[in-house]
């Protein structure tokens, strides 16, 4: 578990202060996969080097599995650092070294004996899959491939969290479902921690079980998916699933549906329409895969307003189907 306490994040530089990050108070349950989405200079990449310590908090504290790291000896927090593997944007890898080598190096530098290095590189590699690559230099794979070894590498001393700094955005899109899939499958398999940071919010959507939203240092929302994707005021399930603003010039007619059941939509709005004698057409919105789980989205307008009474009916006939409405 990872708890962040009121971490800020101030740089000066020739008389000019920047608040990278700004009072961020964040909790990451063991096991769980966690994003959090920004545009650039949000402060994104500032928050995870804090997460690890390779950026000393102006103030605040970190804490992981129990042991709070702003306040280790240098000592204590090399040896605390083991247990936090890292997965860059731009891999990083050494180009000297080959394959084996890459995934070896953290446990060289522990002090891991040779016998118990090659044992640890062989499963890391069929874990990745790239066993038949083990001796190839990094020159000779294509991006997703030295991701493959990125995240081997990170994950070679047995570490309870792996932070990810954009990990698939210098890959294409099919490169980076797969990579996203594999941070899926090594979180299953070894029950490790992953915070990823990431302007693309497709990648919260395919794997995340929580995120939180970055702007201007500071984390304006957070949450489960599931309950973001349920709170139809939610700036994040907005990114996540558009469904845009009113622009109609009745707005009166227009509410937001947001649901996570498997409940057949269309069937429900047809019902709800029968029922109160109106149309219900959909404005904009979608239905998608949410961290492997159906949600929707969607802005629908009416045929006519709803008066007291009939707004409650149509309110709860919805809500019995597990259908959140709001107005936009
Ligand atoms: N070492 C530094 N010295 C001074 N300012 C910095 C330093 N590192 C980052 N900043 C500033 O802090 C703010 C946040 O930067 P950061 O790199 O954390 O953003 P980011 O969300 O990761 O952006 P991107 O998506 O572009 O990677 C920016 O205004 C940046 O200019
Ligand atoms: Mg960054």
């Amino acid at each position: 578990m990872i708890v962040v306490d009121s971490v800020t994040k101030v740089y000066e530089n020739r008389g000019m202060t920047v608040t990278a990050v700004d009072d961020v108070s964040l909790t990451v349950g063991s096991g769980e996969i966690h994003g959090i989405l920004g545009r650039s200079g949000a402060g994104k990449t500032t928050l995870l080097r804090c997460l690890n310590l390779l950026e000393r908090p102006t103030s605040g504290t970190i804490t992981v599995d129990g042991l709070e790291l702003v306040g280790l000896s240098d000592a204590d927090l090399r040896s605390a650092r083991q247990r936090i593997g890292t997965v860059f944007q731009h891999f990083n890898l050494f180009h000297a070294r080959t394959v084996s080598d890459n995934i070896a190096f953290p446990l060289e530098i522990t002090g891991v004996g040779r016998s118990e290095r090659r044992a640890r590189v062989a499963e890391l590699l069929d874990l990745v899959g790239l066993t038949d690559r083990a001796n190839a230099f990094p020159s000779q794979l294509s991006g997703g491939q030295k991701q493959r070894v990125g995240i081997a590498r990170a994950l070679a001393a047995h570490p309870s969290v792996l932070l990810c700094d954009e990990a698939t955005s210098a890959l294409d899109p099919a490169t980076t479902e797969q990579i996203l899939d594999l941070i899926k499958v090594v979180n299953e398999t070894t029950g490790v921690t992953v915070v990823l940071i990431t302007h693309e919010s497709g990648v919260v959507r395919r794997i995340c079980d929580s995120a939180g939203l970055m702007e201007d240092g500071r984390l304006v929302e957070s949450g489960r998916l599931a309950d973001l994707l349920a709170d139809p005021g939610s700036r994040l399930a907005e990114q996540l699933i558009p469904v845009g603003r009113p622009t109609d010039s009745e707005p009166s007619v227009e509410y937001i549906l947001s649901f996570r059941s498997e409940s057949a939509t269309e069937p429900v709005l047809s019902h709800a329409s029968r029922e109160l004698g109106l149309d219900v057409s959909i404005l904009s919105g979608s239905v998608e895969q949410v961290g492997g789980r159906t949600a929707g989205r969607l802005r629908v307008a009416l045929s006519r307003p709803l008066d007291g009474p009939d707004h409650d009916r149509f309110v709860g006939f919805l809500a019995a189907q597990g259908v959140m409405v709001s107005r936009p």
